[in-house]
């Protein structure tokens, strides 16, 4: 069997933590769960810190902090890790301070030593992790797009924002891609629609735990935040011709957004998948 573990939005912190005091312990407390669910793979779909971009020591504590783990890992980088464009980089200078540098030069690739974007297979699953900018200066829509061209099996895909909304109400209904990723979203979720290969895509980003479909037979999985909160991810199991996914609750915050951001939703409802079974989706399109 292959068992993916997806989780998001750490938001690691050195010490002395700056924006989250208590934020390293908290994902600590997450370390034993995740270590139990012995994956093949751990995904980590970005704001691995909360200032890399400004500060590449804080990318590098969280290197060592996915390194001691001892799992086989993938991340890739957030607005907080590798900022998504000017305009969010001159309104939070710290924490998505904008790099404008080639790829190679940034804080997130020189740490990871990784490029724009990284295939990896796990038994039958292929696996295309997107690091993407406003604008893609680093060319990442093409090199995925000649991915998608050459699969000839299921894979995941994997980036930091939601390409549809993940909620009807609240904070969540108009907070995902819009302000970091506008201009080349169409063309990502073009790219994904296109090919039924694809079965699904994992994101964060929102601090919560959510299922959409962004079209077609095309789920969005979105992690919570494993440190703030939502503190919960996703177990992907290959199991015969389906990937069953459950929930996995991470040793942080089960909630990130306030009350009054919720319009008049529960609080755990809004931040949580709360699904009795496994979610069920078939690694083969069906034929219409
Ligand atoms: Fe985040
Ligand atoms: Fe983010």
């Amino acid at each position: 069997m292959t068992r993916i573990v997806h989780v998001s939005d750490l938001h690691f912190e050195l010490a002395p933590e700056r924006f989250k005091p208590g934020i390293r312990q908290i994902l600590d407390r997450s370390i034993p769960l995740l270590q139990a669910t012995d994956p093949d793979l751990l995904v980590v779909t970005g704001d691995l810190t909360s200032y890399g971009c400004f500060d590449r020591s804080q990318l590098m504590g969280v290197r060592r902090w996915l390194d001691g783990l001892g799992l086989a890992y993938l991340a890739i980088p957030g607005n907080h890790d590798l900022s998504a464009n000017t305009v969010r980089g001159s309104a939070y200078p710290i924490m998505e301070t904008y790099e404008a540098v080639p790829w190679k030069r940034t804080n997130f690739a020189s740490t990871f030593d990784q490029e724009p974007l990284v295939i990896v297979q796990e038994g039958p699953l292929t696996l295309l992790a997107i690091a993407l900018r406003e604008g893609d200066p680093d060319g990442a829509l093409e090199q995925l797009s000649a991915a998608l061209d050459d699969l000839d099996g299921p894979a995941l895909v994997l980036g930091h924002y939601p390409l549809v909304a993940t909620k009807d109400l609240g904070v969540l209904a108009t907070f995902g891609y819009e302000g970091y990723i506008d201009g080349v979203r169409d063309r990502l979720l073009n790219l994904l629609l296109a090919q039924p290969l694809v079965r699904a895509y994992l994101c964060g980003h929102v601090h919560a735990q959510t299922v959409t479909t962004l079209g077609g037979e095309l789920v969005q999985l979105s992690a919570g935040g494993l440190g703030p909160g939502a503190s919960a991810g996703w177990i992907l199991d290959v199991k015969g011709p389906n990937l069953e996914v459950r929930s996995l609750p991470g040793g942080g915050p089960r909630a990130f957004w306030p009350q009054e951001m919720l319009g008049d939703c529960d609080p755990l409802d809004y931040h949580l998948w709360c699904g009795n079974e496994p979610l069920i989706i078939p690694l083969s399109p069906s034929v219409s």
